[in-house]
């Protein structure tokens, strides 16, 4: 039996030795070691012989067991690792190698200017509504004490879809909506894209962008208005920027005005982009109509409110010095990277 584990052992290790794959080695594994292997099948004989031979039987062919196993291990490890570090070599990359120039995009100046002015408002505690681009004629006009042929609709050129359905001309629409729902004290702010069909040039666009405020309380008066306005005007046209009223029309505001902001770049003392007038026209607001308050089921006795609308484009041009509107809806790549 000596003999017989000397000869298993030489060959096991030989082979061992000549496998030069895991695959191969797990397969010398199991035709040595494995249950139906050499190795085991000389323990099984084990029962054959005589009580007294079998300790140091057993001794021998654990010996043998243990130095084929360390053979293989270290085979094992040998394999592996040459495996590893091939892999490595295949993988290598060069971190050093210079990458491509990827740059980042940026907002567009309308949205920069749109999270401006909400971040403006909202401090200030009013609430951003979301209201929708296609509306009926009811929240678009009629709720808005613009009854059908009311000379008034003449004043903004409608895309109509059907004879009550519309593309908003306003975003004043969301008044209602929000009037409908909530009762005062209330304070909102209604951001969106409003559609005229009028013609493209430097100062008109059919879709352009509207910032609707709305305060409604108790004792709600023109000053609070003022006040409200003037912060705004200082904070996007710098601390110095006056405002001042002019009377104006609008059917859903009584009294109403037209908002002039003293020109940022001459201070007032007139220059081109004021056409020497030192004011720029920047919005339209006035104390919300009694009508369009009971048209919301709000006692118009017990509760006053102001509105008012700016334009989002208009206000962007005038920051940002751009000399036509138009290069806010073209996308030109250049003109757009400037805001980065
Ligand atoms: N909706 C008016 C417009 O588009 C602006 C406005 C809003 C005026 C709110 C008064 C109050 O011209």
């Amino acid at each position: 039996m000596k003999e017989k584990l000397k000869d298993i052992t030489a060959r096991a290790l030989l082979a061992i030795d000549k496998a030069d794959n895991n695959k191969d080695l797990a397969a010398v594994k199991v035709e040595i070691l494995g249950k139906s292997g050499e190795l085991t099948g000389i323990l099984r004989n084990m029962k054959d012989l005589s009580p007294e031979d079998r300790p140091l039987a057993g001794k021998l062919v654990n010996e043998a067991r243990v130095e084929i196993e360390r053979a293989f291990d270290a085979k094992f490890k040998y394999l592996h690792d040459l495996e590893l570090a091939k892999k490595l070599e295949e993988e290598k990359i060069d971190i050093t190698i210079e990458g491509s120039d990827k740059k980042l995009g940026g907002l567009h100046p309308l949205t920069q200017m749109q999270n401006d002015v909400i971040d403006f408002f909202t401090s200030l505690g009013f609430a951003v509504l979301d209201s929708p681009e296609i509306e009926t004629d009811y929240y678009n006009f009629e709720a808005l004490n613009v009854p059908a042929n009311h000379p008034a609709r003449d004043m903004q050129d409608t895309f109509y879809v059907t004879d009550s359905i519309l593309l908003r001309t306003q975003t004043s629409a969301g008044q209602i909506r929000y009037m409908e729902n909530k009762k005062p004290p209330l304070k909102m702010i209604n951001i969106g894209r409003v559609f005229r069909s009028d013609d493209v040039d430097a100062t008109h666009s059919p879709v352009f962008h509207q910032i609707e405020g709305l305060v409604v309380d108790k004792h709600i008066t023109m000053c609070d208005l003022k006040g409200i306005l003037a912060k705004f005007a200082q904070r996007f046209f710098g601390e110095k920027t006056q405002i001042r009223f002019r009377p104006s029309y609008f059917p859903f505001t009584e009294p109403s005005v037209e908002v002039d902001a003293s020109c940022p770049y001459c201070g007032g003392k007139g220059c081109r982009v004021c056409k020497g007038t030192g004011w720029i026209e920047i919005l339209g607001a006035g104390i919300v109509n009694r009508n369009v308050l009971a048209t919301c089921d709000i006692n118009p006795d017990e509760f006053t409110g102001f509105a008012f609308g700016i334009g989002l484009d208009r206000i962007t041009t005038i920051c940002h010095g751009i000399n036509d509107m138009r290069l806010e809806f073209e996308n030109d790549i250049r003109f757009l990277k400037q805001f980065n």
